[in-house]
């Protein structure tokens, strides 16, 4: 299965929401204003003192609703943490030829970030064919995505990054799009 099969989860959901969590408390609200626009996956980010904490809660309360994934992956370390919890999916913003065995290794479904041409050609003769394009807004977005369709014919992209409520339609529109991510999701 390719990068353990990510896609499957990215078809299934095609909005993924970004949510960084400062507080424990603010777990209920979060889970409640994602289920009540009929969302049932969530990345999580790693990027506060209590991120894996709050991923752990999260997983314990709502893991049987919600597809639970960890972003913000930059370190072997991290996998390890995501194997540990159990989660269902992975994250990461960049392209990093030092977690390529661990990722496979793990069995979870895997989302690497690319932004350049070279670094999807990398990931393409590691046989992935799945990626985060990162930061979407700042790498060209949907003009960038369009480009990369004419020459990249396998290959399809989760944008995040300035991805919004007035945009994410367009992003969803083109062909190479599988899902779109972004924090908007939450703070609308
Ligand atoms: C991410 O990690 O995917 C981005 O930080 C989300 O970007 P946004 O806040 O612009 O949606």
């Amino acid at each position: 299965m390719i990068q353990n099969n990510i896609e499957a989860i990215l078809k299934e959901n095609s909005l993924i929401p970004v949510v960084t969590i400062e507080s424990l408390d603010q777990v209920d609200n979060i889970y409640r204003c994602l289920s009540s626009q009929g969302i049932k996956c969530i990345e999580i980010t790693l990027r506060t003192q209590i991120s894996w904490e709050a991923i752990s809660l999260f997983k314990e309360k709502y893991g049987s609703e919600f597809q639970i994934g960890v972003g913000t992956i930059t370190s072997n370390e991290d996998i390890l943490n995501c194997m540990n919890l159990k989660v269902d999916f992975m994250v990461s913003p960049g392209l990093t030829t030092s977690m390529i065995q661990q990722f496979e290794d793990s069995g979870i479904p895997f989302l690497p970030g690319v932004a350049t041409p070279s670094e999807i050609i990398t990931g393409i003769n590691l046989g992935w064919r799945v990626f985060k394009f990162f930061p979407a807004d700042l790498f060209g977005g949907a003009k960038a995505l369009k480009v990369y369709g004419a020459i990249f014919k396998d290959v399809s992209f989760c944008p995040t990054g300035g991805i919004n409520k007035e945009n994410y339609q367009e992003f969803l529109d083109l062909k190479n799009v599988i899902s779109v991510g972004g924090s908007w999701l939450l703070n609308q």
